[in-house]
């Protein structure tokens, strides 16, 4: 298997994105250690579980110190609460800062010398919010955005040893989804804006962060890659009068119902040749 023998530890592994991305280290070989501040809810089958709050640069260190090593490093705690802006103050702002991009770099720091003697690699989960304007959760998005940037700057300082790679993600289905797009109405909804019809699973997560933890990506490194089903369309198509109709922005139901017609025709045209 693509991770047999490596140790890998999954920030936040306890429920969503980072409980797929433990799952699949797992399934792909690896020894996996999540950590979080609260165990998970679900037992996660071939992971160990640390207390952890990654907000505490000396419990992030005496945590990694005491590994007795370290192959892996996935930064994938993090996200935000819905505000705007002028909602609340810089400090509240400063906090989702905290987390998303001043933790993963304290993370990496603390695992350096384990990732340096195993000739490891770090993976940085970051999110389309970084790359283009985020309403609403604005701190997040800069602070992925700078996490990006972190990466590829890692990836410089650290070679040839270490190799460091970003996920960006799209949406991802997770427990919390209906609060972000409102039910399973609002999901489908969503999905529907979605080139491939549907959030990631986090199973697709783990399967590209497993990629870029194995030796299929040994060559790679400052890399983002993208996770996102295809990504936005940019919004004006969906308000512009001309070209309507063409393909990309057919949602998905007409395409299946356009698919479905063409197939009926198919078999018509076969019961004729049989029949006369
Ligand atoms: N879901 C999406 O659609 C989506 C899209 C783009 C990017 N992402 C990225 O994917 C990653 C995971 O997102 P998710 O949706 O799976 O989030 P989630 O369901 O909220 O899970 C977050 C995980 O991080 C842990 N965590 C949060 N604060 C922590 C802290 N201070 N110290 C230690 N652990 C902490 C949580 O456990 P505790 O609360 O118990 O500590 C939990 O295990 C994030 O980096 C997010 O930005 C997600």
């Amino acid at each position: 298997m693509e991770l047999n023998g490596k140790v890998a530890v999954v920030t936040g592994g306890t429920r969503g994105v980072g409980a797929g991305i433990a799952r699949a280290f797992a399934a792909a070989g690896a020894e996996v250690v999540v950590c979080a501040r609260r165990p998970p809810e679900v037992l996660l089958k071939g992971a160990e579980f640390a207390r952890l709050d990654l907000r505490d640069p000396d419990a992030v260190g005496a945590f990694f110190g005491a590994l007795p090593r370290l192959d892996v490093l996935v930064n994938n705690a993090g996200g935000t609460p819905y505000r705007r802006l002028a909602d609340v103050d810089a400090a509240r702002h400063a906090r989702v800062v905290e987390l998303n991009l001043v933790a993963p770099l304290t993370a990496s720091l603390a695992a350096y010398e384990h990732l340096k003697r195993a000739g490891g690699a770090v993976v940085m989960v970051g999110s389309v919010s970084g790359g283009r304007p985020s309403p609403g959760s604005a701190a997040y998005g800069a602070a992925k955005a700078g996490l990006e940037s972190l990466a590829r700057s890692m990836a410089v300082e650290w070679a040839p040893e270490i190799r460091v790679n970003t996920l960006v993600l799209g949406m991802v289905r997770t427990e919390l989804s209906h609060l972000h797009y409102g039910g399973a109405e609002g999901v489908a909804a969503v999905s529907r804006t979605v080139p491939l019809g549907r959030l990631a699973e986090p199973s697709d997560v783990g399967a590209a962060a497993v990629f870029l933890a194995s030796d299929a990506a040994a060559y790679i490194s400052g890399a983002s890659l993208l996770v996102h089903g295809g990504g936005e369309p940019p919004a004006f198509l969906g308000a512009a009068t001309a070209n309507r109709g063409t393909r990309h922005e057919m949602p998905r139901e007409k395409r299946r119902e356009k698919r479905q017609e063409e197939e009926w025709a198919r078999q018509e045209e076969e019961q004729e040749e049989e029949w006369g």
